[in-house]
């Protein structure tokens, strides 16, 4: 089990998922959008909705984004940025990926950026959007990912991030997302690794995870000790500065509920 919940993790955190984060997660994004065939006329549910960057992407090619998610504060922040966009399509609510609040066959769409790694059941919430998704509907997900076959690397990244954010629960490999949507009974349409083009900086990272003293002390040594396969993978590069650069591995998937 994590250390700290979602919930009191993304209450805390919610100020800090700003532009900046959603510029180092911009390529996800556009990927979501190029598999998902949207329709004028789809209903989407956005899974982990978070600061609602995701939910308003889309907004504007559909009839209506239902936004999910376990944290207040973050749902605050996503009403702010659907108000600011003017966008009058946008429901966001409480709840949990693991139990959605929905009927069965409600969405044409069910949507989770860079959220499932703090789920603590991937299985379920597949399973849950599964339920959700009408005959013929998509789930489309992305989110960090470990390489397949690199235990190390897998460790040493996972250790990190659960060292900047207890909620951090674990990055799952290419296989095993496939495992969980075919497992569901989906028919997995597209499973791709996506490099985001802007890296991530060390200092910024923690800051948005709440990370100070001990524990970002203990991270920034990590970096700096990283094993070559983990330095090789994500790119870590020490700048002048003193500051460390990065790019996470992220997989994005878009997989069909048959029918
Ligand atoms: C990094 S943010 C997500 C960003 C958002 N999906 C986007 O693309 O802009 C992660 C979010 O996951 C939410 N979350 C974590 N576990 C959850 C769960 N089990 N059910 C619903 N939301 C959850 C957190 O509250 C947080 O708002």
């Amino acid at each position: 089990m994590p250390s700290r919940t979602s919930q009191e993790q993304f209450d805390r955190q919610a100020p800090q998922y700003n532009a900046e984060w959603n510029e180092w997660n911009r390529e996800s994004l556009a990927w979501l959008m190029e598999h998902a065939h949207c329709q004028p006329s789809h209903r989407l549910l956005d899974v982990a909705t978070g600061a609602g960057f995701t939910a308003v992407a889309f907004a504007p090619l559909v009839a209506e984004v239902t936004g999910v998610d376990v944290s207040a504060a973050m749902l605050e922040k996503a009403r702010e940025r659907a108000r600011a966009a003017g966008l009058a399509n946008l429901v966001f609510e409480s709840g949990a990926a693991e139990s959605l609040p929905f009927a069965a066959d409600a969405f044409d769409g069910v949507l989770c950026r860079l959220a499932a790694h703090h789920f603590v059941s991937p299985a379920k919430f597949v399973a849950e959007a599964y339920r959700v998704l009408r005959p013929g509907g998509r789930l489309l997900v992305a989110d960090s990912a470990e390489p397949d076959d690199a235990p190390e690397v897998d460790a040493w990244h996972n250790h990190v991030e659960v060292l900047r954010d207890g909620s951090h629960v674990r990055n799952y490999t290419a296989s095993q997302w496939r495992g969980f949507v075919t497992d569901a009974g989906f028919a997995l349409e597209a499973l791709d690794e996506v490099p985001e083009s802007v890296p991530i900086t060390l200092r910024a990272w923690l800051e948005k995870g709440g990370c100070s003293g001990e524990a970002a002390a203990e991270v920034r040594r990590l970096f700096l000790e990283a094993p070559a396969e983990a330095v090789r993978t994500f790119a870590i590069t020490p700048m002048p500065d003193g500051d460390i650069r990065f790019q996470w591995v992220r997989i994005a998937l878009a997989a069909r509920k048959p029918g």
